[in-house]
């Protein structure tokens, strides 16, 4: 057993900074996520079958293929077809984004088919238009059942997170790494990091169970 913790503490402070790091592209791709799922999820409902047919193909390659490799190709390979030299940071939302938003179209989807067909009705027969009637009838039910499956999203996002490590943004992972080079020295670091990772994820199911009992309250 070779151990030896006190080598990595100057490297805290460096190891800290990735919490705000991860965090931050990880919160505006919840929202990109959010956004672009609500459009996709009302596109999966309507009747016109263009919107429908999009919305399943988006949700199709988006889900149906790891998402190392949408990250790989908005980093890698999109610069070599415009020439733009994209930074880490914006390739992290994008692909983080995109790819959010499928599965949030879905949880969104289903929020709202779980909402009583029979509100829908009631709208329709008092005449209420498509818009207000989801804006401020329909949507503001479903978010119930969909508030904790998001913050579950946002849980699966922040442990997915450290895959932009490999195109070297400087998350926590990525500064696992770095210190483990350094010292020459890998459990200490990565030990680390992962106690950081998990207590990220602890702080974020309460804070979805704190939603959740909030939601059930209003029953
Ligand atoms: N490892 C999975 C993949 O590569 C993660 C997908 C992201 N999951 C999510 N809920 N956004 O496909």
């Amino acid at each position: 057993m070779n151990l030896d913790f006190s080598q990595i503490v100057p490297y805290i402070p460096f190891m800290l900074k990735g919490i705000g790091a991860t965090l931050k592209f990880v919160s505006i791709s919840i929202l990109v996520g959010f956004i672009l799922g609500t459009i996709l999820a009302l596109c999966k409902i309507t009747n016109k079958p263009v919107l429908k047919w999009f919305a399943a193909a988006y949700t199709s390659i988006f889900r149906g293929t790891p998402l190392i490799l949408q990250l790989m190709i908005i980093y890698f390979a999109i610069p070599q077809l415009t020439g733009y030299d994209i930074d880490g940071f914006l390739a992290a939302i994008l692909a983080f984004g995109l790819n959010s938003a499928a599965y949030v179209s879905e949880i969104i989807r289903a929020g709202i088919m779980a909402v009583d067909h029979g509100q829908t009705e009631a709208a329709e027969a008092l005449g209420i238009p498509y818009k207000p009637m989801m804006l401020n009838i329909i949507l503001p039910q479903a978010i119930k059942n969909i508030l904790p499956a998001l913050m579950n999203e946002f849980i699966t996002l922040t442990k997915e997170s450290a895959i932009v490590s490999t195109i070297g943004y400087l998350d926590l992972m990525r500064r696992a790494q770095i210190v483990g080079a350094d010292l020459y020295r890998n459990f200490e670091p990565l030990l680390v990091a992962g106690l950081i990772y998990w207590i990220m994820v602890v702080i974020l199911t309460k804070i979805g169970s704190m939603v959740e009992r909030r939601m059930r309250y209003s029953d």
